[in-house]
C-alpha cells in the first residue's frame, strides 16, 4: 500500500508540473537551457523476444515518445538480446563504442551486466535501468511495482480457489528466471499472500522465462503430485501459463485448475475469456515506456527538475543505494475488466481478441 501511495503521489506531481509547463510534456524544448539539443541518440536494450511485450509495445512506444520529445530529431538505437546475457553485453559495448547519449537497459542478467554499466559510466554515458533493476552504477530506475505484481497474483489465486481454500490444498509455483531480479520480487509478493493459506507442493525457477521450460517442469510436477491433486498453479507470466496448460492437457486434464499469469499477452487474454486461465496482470506499457523516454531525454538535456519529478521513489540494488526511481502500479486482469484495461488503453481491439474461436465467450461477456 505504501508503495502505491508513493507512485500515485509521483504521478500527480508530474501532472501538476506538466500543467505549469515545467516538464515540457508537449515536447517543447524551448523552456530550458539544455546541455544537449534535440539531436540525441538514445540506446534501448531489451531482453527477449519470447515474451511479445518488448518488440510489440515497449520498443515502439518508447521510440514514438522520444520522437515527440525531440521534435522528431532524436533517434533510438535499439537492440534485443533474445534472452542471451553475452549478446546483451556485446550490444551494450556497441552502444558505448557508438557514443550514444544515454542508455536505457532492461537486463537479461541483472548481475552479469554490472561491468558493462560501469564501462558506460566511465565513458560518460548515463544508464537508466528499465523494468529490471540492473546492478552497477545506474543513474535511475523505472519499473512497475514488482512486489505488488506478486501480491496481486497470489490474492487472485486464493480468490479463484474460493471459500473452500484450505492449507492442505496443493499448488505448484512456476517462478520466472533466476537472473531477473523481478522474478524474485514476484515470488516474494505471491508467497506473502499464499503462505499459511495453501501448500506449495512444488516450486520452480524457470530458466530464461521460457514457456517450454515451464512445460517440462509442470510435467514433472504432475507426475509427482498427481494431476487431480493440484488445486491451482501460480504462473509468474502468461508465456509460461501457456506451457503449463499444455502440460496439463497432455496429462489428460480437461477441467483446468485456476492458473495465474502476467503481461496481458493476447493469447492469455483469450484464455481468460474462455476460462482456461484465471487471470493476468495488466501493466500499462505506455506508462512505463513513456516515462522512461522522458527520463532519458531529460537526463541528456540536463533538465534536472523534470528528471527529479520523474524519479521520486527510491530503491536499493545489491550494489547501489537510494536509486532515484519511478514505480508504476499494476492491476489484476480478469474476465470482469478486459474492456476497461487492454481495450480502453488501445493495447488490443475487441476484434483482435474476439476471433471466431472466442466469439461466443466474448458475447457472453458483452465483448464484441
Ligand atoms: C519480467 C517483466 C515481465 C515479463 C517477464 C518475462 O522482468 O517484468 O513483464 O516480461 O520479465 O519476460
Amino acid at each position: 500500500m505504501r508503495r502505491i501511495a508513493i507512485s500515485v503521489a509521483t504521478s500527480s506531481l508530474i501532472l501538476s508540473l506538466a500543467g505549469c509547463g515545467v516538464l515540457g510534456a508537449t515536447g517543447d524544448s524551448d523552456d530550458a537551457t539544455p546541455t544537449k539539443g534535440n539531436d540525441i541518440t538514445v540506446g534501448l536494450l531489451l531482453p527477449e523476444k519470447a515474451n511479445t511485450r518488448y518488440d510489440k509495445f515497449d520498443h515502439p512506444i518508447f521510440e514514438k515518445k522520444v520522437a515527440a520529445l525531440t521534435r522528431n530529431q532524436g533517434t533510438v538505437q535499439y537492440a534485443n538480446a533474445d534472452a542471451s546475457a553475452p549478446t546483451q553485453e556485446t550490444q551494450l559495448q556497441q552502444m558505448i563504442d557508438d557514443k550514444v547519449d544515454v542508455i536505457v537497459l532492461d537486463a537479461v542478467d541483472a548481475h552479469a551486466i554490472a561491468g558493462g554499466v560501469q564501462k558506460a559510466k566511465d565513458a560518460g554515458i548515463p544508464v537508466i535501468a528499465y523494468d529490471r533493476l540492473a546492478e552497477g552504477p545506474i543513474d535511475a530506475y523505472i519499473s512497475f511495482d514488482n512486489e505488488l505484481v506478486g501480491e496481486v497474483q497470489g490474492r487472485s489465486l486464493l480468490e479463484a480457489i474460493g471459500s473452500g481454500a484450505d492449507s492442505s490444498d496443493k499448488i505448484v509455483m512456476m517462478n520466472g528466471s533466476p537472473t531477473d531480479p523481478n522474478a524474485k520480487q514476484f515470488k516474494q509478493g505471491a508467497l506473502e499472500e499464499l503462505e499459511g493459506q495453501v501448500t506449495v507442493a512444488r516450486s520452480y525457477d524457470t530458466k530464461d522465462w521460457k514457456p517450454e521450460n515451464a512445460e517440462a517442469n509442470m510435467a514433472e510436477a504432475i507426475k509427482e503430485i498427481g494431476a487431480d491433486n493440484i488445486a491451482a498453479v501460480y504462473s509468474a507470466n502468461d508465456g509460461m501459463a501457456g506451457g503449463i496448460i499444455k502440460a496439463l492437457e497432455d496429462a489428460g486434464v480437461t477441467d483446468l485448475p485456476p492458473i495465474t499469469g502476467q503481461d496481458a499477452e493476447l493469447p492469455a487474454v483469450q484464455r481468460i475469456i474462455s476460462g482456461e486461465q484465471y487471470m493476468s496482470v495488466y501493466k500499462s506499457y505506455p506508462q512505463e515506456a513513456e516515462a522512461a523516454a522522458e527520463m532519458a531525454v531529460a537526463r541528456v538535456q540536463g533538465r534536472d527538475i523534470q528528471f527529479d519529478a520523474l524519479t521520486r521513489d527510491r530503491v536499493d540494488s545489491p550494489t547501489a543505494k537510494d536509486i532515484p526511481s519511478q514505480l508504476v502500479p499494476v492491476i489484476a486482469l480478469t474476465q470482469e475488466n478486459i474492456e476497461d484495461t487492454v481495450i480502453a488503453d488501445d493495447i488490443f481491439k475487441a476484434s483482435d481478441i474476439c476471433t471466431a474461436k472466442y466469439k461466443d465467450d466474448c458475447a457472453a461477456l458483452g465483448l464484441n
